[in-house]
């Protein structure tokens, strides 16, 4: 088993990586020492896949569990979800030394994290992710979120976990879709954070593709180390942890602007990521080798890289919405070469659009 220390001073926990670590969860967390009484949060198909082994294994670590199923995906991530969540936790007499246990995606682990966070003003919260993007990226971190209907994830607090089980074997069951826009965080942050990585995942794609098991926790311990050390780094996402956004800018931009349904997450970013490169090589800050090498890794990833299917303009209306804009300018996480990264505050309006153009 693989173990990845996350250090937060008293918010510090490990990251364990492993196939089979599902079973293993009670073991691990009757090792901490927190009370007896544990809510385990999934879904019908999660539990019904996967479910068994934590529950079991949580037993037979002596907690008493009580097993709650969330609606799948983003439906989850609700005021009414969240209630419903604090209403069972009340009902089984959970108290502040009981834990919350996320199985799932991030949809389930963001919502599970947001009831950890504000039952009883916070209570320890486990995160079993079962997505490539929730081994890789949500769970790891301390975010927890729920949507507000005008935007996702606006409601939320961060509260770290007091642990992180990822088995890669879960991968196994994944839609193949869902596994290909999970490696685009994967590419993420080799392209930004880690250049021996990102050749790593060149020479490895067909067997990762493949899901071969010690390629998969291999890659997948992999991210989550570069994760843990932004995390660590920059906890409250103030200046360095922007750089998990590489991609992302213009990609939550196309998200919006297609209503959300005509790319899954990880394909917009793939487009994202290629528009980055792109920009990046437009302004003199990165050259053509590494926009190739990008768009490549991405492309052999079964991701899209060209044809947004958005007006440039409207994505470029919707930019200024972003988040993150600063008076209407958002930052842009862009790379000079495989392995580094920049964040540059006045990119040109008219550079972006015809980056757009370009993709489009
Ligand atoms: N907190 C953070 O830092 C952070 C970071 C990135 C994304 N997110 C959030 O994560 C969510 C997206 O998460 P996601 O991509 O994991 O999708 P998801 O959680 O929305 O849905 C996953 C789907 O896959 C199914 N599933 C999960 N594991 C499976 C498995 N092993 N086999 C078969 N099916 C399985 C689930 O039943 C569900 O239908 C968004 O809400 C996003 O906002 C949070
Ligand atoms: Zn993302």
């Amino acid at each position: 088993m693989i173990n990845i220390p996350v250090s937060l001073g008293a918010r510090s926990y490990r990251i364990l990586v492993g196939p089979g670590l599902l079973a293993g969860v009670g073991a691990e967390l009757s090792r901490i020492g927190v009370g007896s009484r544990v809510a385990v949060l999934s879904d019908e198909p999660v539990l019904a896949l996967h479910g068994r082994p934590v529950v079991e294994g949580l037993e037979a670590a002596g907690f008493a569990v009580t097993t709650m199923r969330l609606p799948e995906g983003e439906a989850a991530k609700t005021l009414a979800t969240a209630e419903q969540a604090w209403d069972a936790l009340l009902a089984a007499g959970l108290d502040r030394t009981s834990t919350v246990v996320a199985v799932g995606g991030g949809a389930v682990g963001d919502l599970a994290g947001f009831v950890a966070a504000t039952y009883m003003r916070g209570v320890s919260f486990v995160q079993v992710p079962t997505t490539l993007l929730a081994q890789v990226d949500a769970s790891i971190g301390g975010k927890t979120a729920i949507d507000h209907p005008r935007a996702k994830n606006l409601i939320g607090a961060f509260h770290q976990p007091r642990l992180v089980a990822v088995d890669p074997a879960v991968l196994l069951t994944l839609p193949e879709r869902e596994f290909r826009s999970g490696l685009a965080e994967v590419i993420k942050h080799g392209i930004v954070l880690d250049a021996p990585y990102f050749a790593d995942l060149e020479a490895s794609l067909p067997a990762l593709l493949a899901r071969d098991l010690p390629t998969l926790t291999r890659i997948v311990a992999g991210s989550c180390r570069i994760k843990a050390s932004v995390v660590e780094r920059d906890e409250h996402e103030t200046e360095l942890r922007a750089v998990l956004n590489y991609g992302h800018t213009i990609g939550h931009a196309l998200e919006a602007v297609t209503g959300f349904e005509r790319w899954t997450h990880g394909e917009a970013v793939a487009l994202g990521i290629a528009a980055a490169a792109r920009l990046a090589e437009r302004l003199g800050i990165g050259g053509s080798d590494a926009t190739a090498r990008q768009t490549r890794l991405l492309q052999a990833a079964g991701l899209p890289v060209r044809g947004s299917g958005a007006a440039p303009a409207a994505v470029v209306e919707a930019l200024a919405r972003d988040k993150k804009a600063r008076d209407g300018r958002v930052p842009f996480v862009l790379a000079p070469r495989i392995g580094a990264f920049q964040l540059v505050f006045d990119v040109p309006q008219e550079a972006v659009l015809a980056t757009l153009d370009e993709l489009a």
